[in-house]
């Protein structure tokens, strides 16, 4: 088959806040945020321009304090204006699943995958118009939203992470959105040696998402790293689809990686699938604003159906 066609230009994949979240303002490298009915503050230091909404931020309930020079650049405490509980539900479209103050700054999910989110519920339902159940790849799922966005969907999962806690996270969520049901296998392993396994056996997936973080490590210390361990993995990824499969999908928020980056490895890893590559930024928009925030970076090949 031909090489895929790569988009020649960026796109930005915008999450515009839904019911369950809102980005409220930003400003002075911090943003406000929503999450169900509570107002956080978080550091962000791309942001560079003044708040426009001053009065909403001394009412934000809990603020994070990031830790003086730690190992993690994430790492540090929140600080709680009043009561909090430990996790909170929340929804996107049929899937709920709780919010948390984790110690690394976010709330146990990235509002910005919204925008993928919304990509997978829609490639899944079209893949599976025909009445088959489309087989799909997580890898790096983490606490399970676009797993469950993709079991509500109508696909069948395997659903990867080296985190015994966040996979036992993501089944709560699971349970939670009454998906526990739903063919969805939960997996704690390294990714890599998983997906070294799938090839092995011969396994095919119509699609695959894969969200590494810049280092990790399997649950028997095995060492990811981004920039050495990637392309490997993703080369393999490109191993494990199957011949109508509609999406494998690269996302990273890495400091130095770019959508470029991303999709210049999907185009040599997928050089005689045909289809296209789009790749850019995701990106928060702040509501009632034309502001955004660029959050991760992504690559994408689709074929056939996909939206
Ligand atoms: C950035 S989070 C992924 C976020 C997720 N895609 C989401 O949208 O919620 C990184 C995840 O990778 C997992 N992880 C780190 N190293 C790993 C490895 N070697 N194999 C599998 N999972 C790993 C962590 O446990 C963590 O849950």
């Amino acid at each position: 088959m031909s090489r895929p066609t790569v988009a020649d230009a960026p796109g930005v994949m915008r999450t515009e806040g839904w019911a369950d979240y809102a980005l409220l303002d930003s400003g002075d490298g911090r943003k406000l945020e929503r999450y169900g009915s509570y107002t956080v503050v978080r550091p962000e230091p791309q942001c560079l321009w003044a708040p426009q909404k001053p009065h909403l931020w001394a009412k934000a309930d809990a603020v994070f304090d990031p830790a003086a020079a730690t190992d993690d650049e994430d790492a540090g405490r929140w600080r709680f204006q009043g009561r909090h509980e430990e996790a909170w539900p929340l929804a996107w479209r049929d899937v709920r699943f709780l919010g948390r103050f984790t110690a690394f700054r976010h709330l146990a999910f990235f509002p910005e995958q919204a925008a993928n989110w919304a990509f997978l519920d829609e490639a899944v339902r079209r893949a599976g118009q025909d009445g088959s159940q489309p087989k799909v790849l997580n890898l790096f799922g983490y606490t399970g939203v676009a797993t469950l966005a993709m079991a509500a969907a109508g696909a069948q999962v395997t659903h990867v992470d080296a985190s015994k806690k966040a996979v036992a996270m993501a089944r709560e969520n699971a349970e939670l959105s009454k998906l526990a049901e739903r063919p969805i296998r939960w997996i704690v392993e390294d990714a890599r040696r998983y997906v070294q396994r799938e090839v092995r056996r011969g396994s095919k997936y119509d699609g695959i998402i894969l969200d590494p973080p810049k280092y990790g490590r399997g649950p028997d210390g095995q060492v990811w790293r981004l920039f050495e361990d990637l392309p490997e993995l993703a080369r393999l990824c490109g191993e494990l689809l199957s011949e109508n499969a509609s999406f494998l999908i690269l996302n990273a928020y890495a400091e130095r990686i770019s959508g470029a980056a991303l999709s210049g490895l999907l185009a040599e890893v997928l050089q005689d699938r045909g289809g296209r590559i789009d790749w850019g930024e995701l990106a928060l928009v702040e509501d009632g604003a034309e502001r955004q925030i660029g959050m991760s970076f992504y690559a994408r090949w689709s074929q056939g159906g996909a939206p």
